[in-house]
């Protein structure tokens, strides 16, 4: 069974017992400024599972491409990955543990045929406030999964919300105990850290997690305390890649299907087989990953920066592109870009946006090439000047010119010097110390967003980038389109395909538009339709693929029609007045503007 087919199965099964598909979120949130990449399926569901009411009703069925980053350091093992779809399924406070449970044993087991005995579950142990889930366990027990397959652990392993376990939950967070459903993988003697005896939440590879039911039902109080949500949802996420490789009969994820062309794109460049050099496999899998993960990114507009997502994606590139170096193949754009296009095959976005992605691609490696020139200049230098590369040094190269330390010890080595274990402990603390700042600073949006966010700010800002859009559109003309929009509490910032930088005099003419649209208080509606009907009326949309079979066109009056999830403001009055504040060229054809409400830039 392809991947493919696994996704089409998981919707189709869920749809037949009463679920609506929805549109997948982009990989960065539009209107989300909490978060920097949608991470679960649940994402764009929060409002819902609060109690506010989903247009398509209580049953939602979708496959969510999704960015985790706390995973970074673990890709180049069998089953991490930065970028993976998610299978989510969801109640609203419609039916709850006894038919999710039932339903994930019977899609797993009948609907795609993996077998009964190979699969584990797990239940929430309990804690001060919330009980022992013997209620999920009767219900698998019911089901006829075996004493020894159902294993109870504690919140660490057995409670979700996006931050944790309880006690890490900032106020205002849902989340609730789950169940997990776990693969094992029997008689796989090539795959070397296998445990004799593991449980399946041990990381040794011999057990898979593939799916989990989250039951969704309480929010953290500003007390610290919990309490119940008004209603009890279900909120399940299933790791497609996964479940494909639990099909595959094999723990390594990078041998499903999705994988292979870009393998073996890179197995031509580099002149070998993956698996035949166990000491590479780890970059094999590093440069598919993050490839795939890059070029999904740029698909959607994302580009390469020093800041938030574009930082995120420029490392990722980079250190595709040093793995592809490791493997041989030499630091080059072109090598990875020719890489990179095994993925249009399978992916619609990169396929329909490749010159895009092609062309920012190759950008960002030659930034990257000249980078490593600095660096190695700076090294080679310091080298024949008897300079002593310790750990710091090479971490400032590390950090500065994106040297990394397998390529400072590599140079090292040619030149017949040595780096010593100490020094490699050094530069180890220094990026240690680097990875906690990173993290807090991505808790701290996650944390910061959270508290200060304010829906309204935001709502307005959204609506005011449908109005731009419109205004850039009737002034530049109608081949201005949206490449790229996010939202902060302070700003909204807008990516169009335009040639040059606007001249101040038409920036004044999109501004005085917008605010002219905004005098005249034009309604803001939407009305429901198919993805081809909504096309056919008109209705602006931004890289077609993202959306599901119905969507929403909002309008505002005959000026702006717009392919959109909203939320919006319900009068364009209600905006009050925007103003441009900047405007940059931010690549190959692409002009970037920022812009605030009046009074608040
Ligand atoms: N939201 C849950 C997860 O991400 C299903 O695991």
């Amino acid at each position: 069974m392809t991947t493919k087919e696994i996704r089409e199965k998981y919707i189709a099964f869920f749809k037949a017992r009463g679920h609506k598909e929805i549109a997948p979120s982009p990989l960065v949130l539009e209107n989300d400024p909490t978060t920097l990449f949608t991470s679960s399926g649940m994402q764009q569901m929060i409002p819902f599972l609060k109690g506010e009411k989903h247009p398509l009703g209580t049953r939602l069925v979708d496959s969510q491409p999704s960015l985790r980053l706390q995973d970074i350091e673990e890709v180049g093992d069998n089953r991490h990955t930065t970028f993976f779809e998610m299978l989510g399924n969801w109640s609203l406070g419609d039916y709850f543990k006894k038919d999710q449970l039932l339903w994930v044993w019977e899609f797993m087991t009948k609907e795609i045929g993996l077998d009964p005995k190979r699969l584990y579950v797990s239940c929430f142990v309990g804690n001060d406030e919330v009980g022992k889930d013997t209620e999920s366990y009767d219900i698998w027990k019911k089901i006829g999964v075996d004493d020894g397959h159902i294993h109870f652990y504690d919140a660490k392993k057995n409670w979700w919300s996006r931050a944790g376990e309880p006690s890490k939950m900032p106020a205002g967070e849902i989340g609730g105990p789950d169940s997990e459903i776990f693969f094992e993988f029997e008689n796989v003697s090539h795959y070397p850290a296998f445990g004799k005896f593991c449980h399946p939440n041990c990381d040794c590879g011999k057990f898979l997690e593939i799916g989990n039911s989250v039951f969704m039902q309480f929010m953290k109080n500003e007390d610290g305390t919990l309490s119940e949500l008004p209603q009890k949802n279900v909120d399940f996420g299933g790791g497609l890649e996964r479940i494909a490789a639990a099909l595959n009969n094999d723990p390594d994820v990078f041998k499903i299907d999705i994988f292979k062309s870009i393998i073996n794109k890179v197995e031509k460049e580099v002149g070998f087989n993956y698996g035949t050099d166990t000491k590479k496999t780890k970059s094999f899998r590093i440069v598919a990953d993050h490839l795939r993960a890059s070029c999904n990114l740029l698909a959607e507009g994302v580009l390469p920066s020093n800041k938030l997502q574009g930082y995120v994606l420029r490392r990722l590139i980079r250190r595709a592109m040093f793995h592809f170096h490791l493997l041989g193949a030499g630091i080059s754009g072109s090598g990875v870009s020719h890489v990179a296009e095994s993925l249009r095959r399978e992916y619609t976005s990169i396929d329909k946006n490749w010159d895009f992605v092609e062309e920012n691609l190759n950008v960002e490696a030659t930034r990257f090439e000249s980078a490593l020139k600095r660096g190695l200049a700076k090294l080679t230098r310091a080298v024949s000047d008897g300079v002593k590369i310790d750990g710091k040094v090479a971490f400032d190269l590390y950090q500065n010119d994106g040297f990394p330390l397998e390529l400072t010890m590599e140079i090292l080595s040619q030149n017949g010097m040595n780096f010593s274990a100490e020094e490699k402990n050094l530069f180890e603390s220094e990026f240690e110390k680097h990875k906690e700042n990173s993290r807090s600073m991505s808790a701290g949006i996650f944390k910061g967003g959270l508290e200060n966010k304010s829906d309204e700010t935001i709502t307005k800002l959204h609506t005011a980038t449908h109005l731009l859009h419109a205004a850039l559109r009737e002034i530049l003309g109608e081949h201005v389109g949206q490449k790229g929009s996010h939202i902060t509490n302070e700003r909204l910032r807008f990516d169009f395909s335009y040639p040059q930088k606007l001249t101040d005099d038409e920036i004044k003419k999109v501004e005085n538009l917008i605010n002219e649209k905004i005098k005249e208080d034009l309604p803001v509606t939407f009305s429901e339709m198919s993805l081809d009907e909504a096309i056919k009326t008109g209705a602006l949309h931004f890289f077609a693929e993202k959306y599901g079979k119905k969507v929403k066109v909002y309008t505002m009056g005959s000026f702006s029609r717009e392919i959109c999830g909203g939320p919006h403001v319900t009068h364009t009055k209600d905006v009050g007045g925007v103003n441009i504040i900047k405007q940059e060229k931010i690549g190959a054809g692409i002009v970037r503007l920022y812009a605030s409400l009046e009074g608040k830039s």
